[in-house]
């Protein structure tokens, strides 16, 4: 329950990436060894990859802020559909059980609220390490019959999830692997920092060419995980539909230039202090140009939903496309109820900023888009109660916590069922 209208004023430190945390965890089942992780996020993500982690036969406890994974002697190198269904994204342990175990078995993770979700580029990637892929019956069978061997790969898109099951494979195979057309998205950045602190051999991270010279020896380590980039993008955007302004602390503003120059278009003052963002919003916000979502450097798609908020209430006219995924929007018919003025055209969303949104009843329909919500609830006229509001849980940490230390309205009824 939302009461809107009142100033997001006052600061915040990031929360630890839900991205860069869940191939992490995959990663530790590779290494063997124990891996302690700081400023992992407690989110239903995270928590879901732990189940999964002790189903493995992992011994993984969370003590606060940091997660603690024993990973000498897992015996499963399988994932029931129970698991699976609790996270799309945990087929990120596809490649974490092919390095340990030379082979996997997980139900093929199918589609989500945002898109169908294909893994062809994991399995094609995959079988040039020497991985055979079984599809049957919704059941994921890969085997390494000869073990895993080092590839030459490209990728025909610079897919975050193939680039990180490649990583986890490459880093076990038996020669070089070099992979074109890697994501280069910080995310990827900070797996390759966790597994070189295990003592693999990782460079290129971050650029569009990655090379993979295997070691053969792990080690124990420990890391501290990226700041949530997205998040903190949200964050932002908050103060930034509500008139306010926000420090956010130990937010890796680096990761954070693709989205910044949106706020500045939109009226913004953004300052970077070392490590904080600061950010100061106008009374009304300026309709931002055209926005298209791109792979890293590119706008986030993640951010693509809350930022369409900051367009709703703007003056002027906003143009989405989404290049990314093929059903993003889900978020519109929920702010047409609210009162925005949105067209959607197949992947292109046109937003006719207005002086107000109103309070209505709505419900989240994916994680973003649900953030996005909450953004509009905080800027509309009156009350809003959000429902389904599970999906928000998965990426954000004491969401209406923090935003109510920030001066939000804000409450959680109770906990919704899915
Ligand atoms: C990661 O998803 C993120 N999830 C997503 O964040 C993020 O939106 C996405 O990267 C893009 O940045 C995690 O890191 C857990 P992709 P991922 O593979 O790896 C197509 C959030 O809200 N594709 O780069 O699944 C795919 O259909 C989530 O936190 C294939 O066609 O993204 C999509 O159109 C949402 N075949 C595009 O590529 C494949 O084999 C991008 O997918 C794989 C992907």
């Amino acid at each position: 329950m939302i009461e809107g209208g009142r100033r997001i004023e006052g600061e915040l430190r990031v929360q630890g990436s839900k991205n860069g945390a869940l191939p992490i965890l995959a990663a530790t089942v590779v290494t063997g060894c124990t891996s302690i992780l700081h400023r992992c996020p407690c989110l239903r993500d995270t928590d879901a990859a732990l189940h999964i982690l002790r189903h493995i036969g992992c011994d993984a406890v969370r003590s606060g802020e940091s997660v603690i994974v024993r990973a000498d002697a897992p015996q499963r190198w399988e994932i029931p559909e129970s698991l699976m269904r609790c996270m799309r994204s945990s087929i990120i342990f596809l490649g974490a059980l092919i390095a340990r175990f030379g082979r996997a078995e997980l139900t093929a993770p199918g589609g989500c609220e945002i898109g169908l979700r294909p893994i062809d580029l994991h399995v094609s990637a995959l079988s040039a390490l020497g991985v055979k892929t079984d599809e049957r019956g919704g059941k994921l069978c890969c085997h390494a019959p000869n073990g895993l061997h080092g590839a030459n790969i490209t990728l025909s898109f610079p897919s975050v999830g193939a680039t990180e099951n490649i990583l986890l494979c490459a880093v076990c195979a038996e020669g070089d692997t070099v992979i074109r057309n890697a994501a280069r998205e910080p995310e990827i950045s900070d797996l390759a920092s966790f597994l070189n602190g295990c003592g693999a051999r990782i460079t290129g991270a971050g650029s569009d060419t990655i090379v993979v010279s295997p070691t053969g020896v792990f080690r124990a380590n420990e890391h501290t995980i990226m700041p949530d980039r997205i998040a903190a993008a949200t964050y932002l955007s908050t103060a930034a539909v509500t008139g306010g302004s926000i420090r956010l602390r130990e937010s890796a503003p680096d990761s954070l230039l693709p989205v910044l120059p949106y706020f500045e278009q939109c009226g913004c003052v953004v300052r970077i202090a070392g490590d904080d963002v600061l950010l100061q919003s106008p009374q009304r916000l300026r309709a931002p140009r055209l926005v298209r979502t791109m792979p890293y450097p590119g706008f986030p798609t993640d951010f693509q939903p809350s930022a369409m908020v900051m367009a709703a209430v703007s003056l002027g006219t906003g143009v989405f496309v989404e290049t990314i995924f093929e059903n993003r929007f889900r978020h519109v018919p929920q702010l047409r109820r609210m009162g925005a003025h949105i067209t959607v055209q197949s992947n292109v969303a046109v937003v006719e900023g207005v002086p107000r949104l109103n309070g209505a009843i709505v419900y989240a329909t994916d994680l973003r888009g649900g953030a996005a919500l909450v953004n509009a609830a905080l800027c509309a006229e009156g009350e809003t109660r959000i429902g389904c509001i599970g999906h928000i849980d998965r990426g954000y940490e004491n969401f209406e916590h923090n935003l109510a230390l920030l001066g939000a309205g804000i409450k959680r009824i109770d906990s919704d069922a899915e």
